[in-house]
Parts: structure tokens; sequence; C-alpha cells
């Protein structure tokens, strides 16, 4: 079969790290005998809202709604576009428009990778974060009522729904599943958030009856963010909600290391939507134009990408190439103390596939 992805590269070092990922996917792909046609977009960045007035062409959907994934770089460009404009003119859209209720990120300590936290090594920390990612906290029901008197009165709900909760619960326990330590981890707060957190827990005690070959724990949201940093050798998958994921996600890949090299993906596990996979880093304008950017991000996303398509051995061969190419701390990235540039450090991974 062969696959359809969509490139979007979008504004800023989004343009110059895609080359490289998809530079390392070609590689990836021809050695594991894996089909991928590219189709290539420039929507979803300063440059199109420049000349059409809009982030997207009104028949977006229609343009990258069949394909089998889109591969993103990053958009926004603050200097000339609100934030709010350009990611909820492209990016939130996709998101909403295409249920990807997963959002996924890998917290794995790399070889060669400085580490924040003392006295770890690589094997150390290797789990998946999974964040529910369309209901929760994040719900526009609520409302602000005797603005700027003494009555002002602000309020917002969080909405979980049966099936958005099990969803996540599901993708969450099949990943622990698939994994050697088959070990589940679960965000809550039912301590302090007496309606909607006890309900995620008891959505979470059913599921698990359901994979009885998976471990699982629950820690209150504050004390899991804290064991994040002080164990993070105790987690294999931890599933949380919008809010709590966020934070989860945002928190982990920073216990290893730079932004440069975190992937994510968000993801419609059915299949009845293209999912999205892209580094979890945005534009760069600060660094844009110099070709220094990290391209490893974008890079291990590709991989992640391959492994969603059902082509696991040839994402695997990209994240074992990552690994040796940071090993050898040779073709590095001036945010990794090397002075490689984004090509160099490209080309570097495509050699390391086999
Ligand atoms: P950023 O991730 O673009 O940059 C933060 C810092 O990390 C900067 O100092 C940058 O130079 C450095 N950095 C990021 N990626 C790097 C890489 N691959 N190699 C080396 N250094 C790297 O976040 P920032 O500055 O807050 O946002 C810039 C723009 O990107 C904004 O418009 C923001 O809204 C957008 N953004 C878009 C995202 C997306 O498309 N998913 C995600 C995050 C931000
Ligand atoms: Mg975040």
């Amino acid at each position: 079969k062969q696959y359809r992805i969509a490139v979007i590269p979008g504004d800023g070092i989004g343009k110059e790290v895609m080359p490289e990922g998809l530079r390392v996917l070609e590689t990836a792909a021809k050695k594991h005998g894996v089909s991928l046609h590219f189709d290539h977009f420039d929507f979803s960045s300063w440059d199109y809202y420049e000349k059409h007035g809009q982030m997207m062409p009104d028949d977006w959907k229609e343009k990258i709604g069949k394909h089998d994934a889109i591969y993103f770089g990053a958009v926004g460009w603050p200097a000339k576009i609100p934030d709010h404009v350009s990611l909820w003119g492209s990016l939130i859209k996709f998101r909403r428009e295409f249920d990807q209720y997963v959002n996924l990120r890998p917290v794995r300590l790399m070889p060669g990778v400085p580490c924040p936290l003392a006295n770890r090594k690589p094997g150390d920390i290797d789990f998946w974060v999974v964040r529910e990612n369309t209901e929760g906290e994040y719900s526009s029901v609520g409302g602000r009522m005797f603005p700027d008197t003494d009555r002002e009165f602000v309020t917002q709900q969080t909405v979980m729904t049966r099936t958005g909760v099990d969803r996540i619960l599901k993708f969450a326990f099949e990943l622990a599943q698939s994994r050697p330590k088959k070990h589940l981890t679960s965000a809550t707060k039912s301590n302090g958030i007496s309606i909607t957190m006890p309900y995620w827990d008891e959505r979470v005690e059913a599921m698990a009856k359901k994979f009885p070959g998976v471990k699982w724990d629950k820690y209150h949201i504050d004390i899991l963010t804290a064991n994040f940093v002080l164990h993070p050798d105790w987690f294999d998958v931890v599933v949380g909600s919008n809010l709590f994921g966020d934070i989860l996600s945002d928190l982990g890949p920073a216990c290893t290391g730079t932004i440069g090299i975190a992937p994510s993906g968000n993801i419609n596990p059915e299949g009845d939507f293209p999912s999205v996979f892209e580094p979890v880093h945005g534009s760069a304008p600060d660094i844009a134009g110099q070709g220094i950017a990290n391209p490893i991000g974008a890079i291990w996303s590709g991989a992640m990408m391959l492994d969603h398509l059902g082509e696991k051995v040839a994402g695997k061969s990209i994240v074992d190439a990552i690994e040796r190419t940071l090993a050898e701390r040779t073709l590095r990235t001036k945010d990794l103390g090397g002075n490689a540039d984004t090509t160099a450090c490209g080309k570097a991974v495509a050699d390391m596939v086999d």
C-alpha cells in the first residue's frame, strides 16, 4: 500500500526542519520497503496569510482530509500575526475537525543529551504521556457577568463525557498493553475536584477490568508532577485529562533535555481522519533563517507517524538512528552544544538508518 502524506512546513524553522524530516523518512521508507507519497502544501503559514488574508484555503478539509497522515512543521509568526489568529486558523482546526482526541508524546532520555535531572542515564527514563485533547477542562461552557464591578463573576466548567473519557483511556491502556512493562498511571485530583475527577477514576477502574494484563495506579496531579522529577523511572504510560495532560506533556519532555528533539502526535486512532505529527517546538523566530535549528524533533515525529501507520519496523529504525547519532556526539546542533547545521544533522541521522 502507498501512504499519502500531506506535508505542511508552516513558518520559521518549520520550513528548515521539515526537509530533514523528509530526508530521513524517505531513507527509512526505502530501506524497509514502505511506499510514501508526499503532497506539499504552503498554507498554515504567514506567507500564505499575507497573500490570501486567511491561514488556509476554504477547501482545506478536502485538500488534506483524505490523506493517511499530516506531517507538520510549526506555525506562528508573532511579529506579523497574533498567535491566536495563526494557531486557531490552522493547527487547532485540525485537532477539532479531525477529532484528534489523543495527544501523544514520548518522554525518553537519549544518549548524549544533558539531562536536567541529577544522576539519570539513558534507559532510566522511557515513557509516554497520553493527553485527552478534545474536552475536559478546556471547554467553552461558562461565562463572565457584571464586568468591572464588585459583583464580577467568572466561571468555566469542565466537561467530561463517557465517550470522551473512555476512548482516551482505551487508547492509553492499549498502549500500556503493547509495552514490556505493561504499566499505566492515571493523573487525578479526586481529593479536591469532587465531581469530575472521581468520575475519571471510576472510568479508569472500569477500563482496567478489560485489560487484566496491565498493572495500573493513580496519583494526584500535584504529587505526580513531583514524581516526574524525582522518580521518572516509575512510569511507563501516563494518561491525563486535557489540563493535567497538557502540564505533564510539557514537564515530561523538559525532564529529558532540549525542546529541539521532542516529537508529538495529535491522533485520531480510528483513522476516520488523518492524524498530525509535528515537533513540540514552535517556529522559533529568534533562530529562524540561520539554518541552525535542531531537526531531530521533526525527524522523531516522522518516526511516530510511521508507527501510527503500522510501519513499526521502519519507525523504530528512525528512533534507533536518532539514538546512535546523538550517542556519537559529533554531528549535533547548537542547542546540544555542537556546531552542526540543520542539514548536516539531518544527513547524519539519515546515514545511520538501517
Ligand atoms: P519555540 O518553540 O518556537 O521556541 C522556544 C525557544 O526554543 C527559542 O529560544 C528557540 O530558539 C528554541 N528552539 C525551539 N525549537 C528549536 C530547535 N528545533 N532547535 C534549536 N532551538 C530551538 O516557542 P516560542 O518562541 O514560544 O514560539 C514561537 C512561535 O511558535 C509562536 O508563534 C508560537 O505560537 C508558535 N508555536 C507553535 C507551535 C506549533 O506549531 N505546534 C508550538 C509552540 C509554539
Ligand atoms: Mg502545552
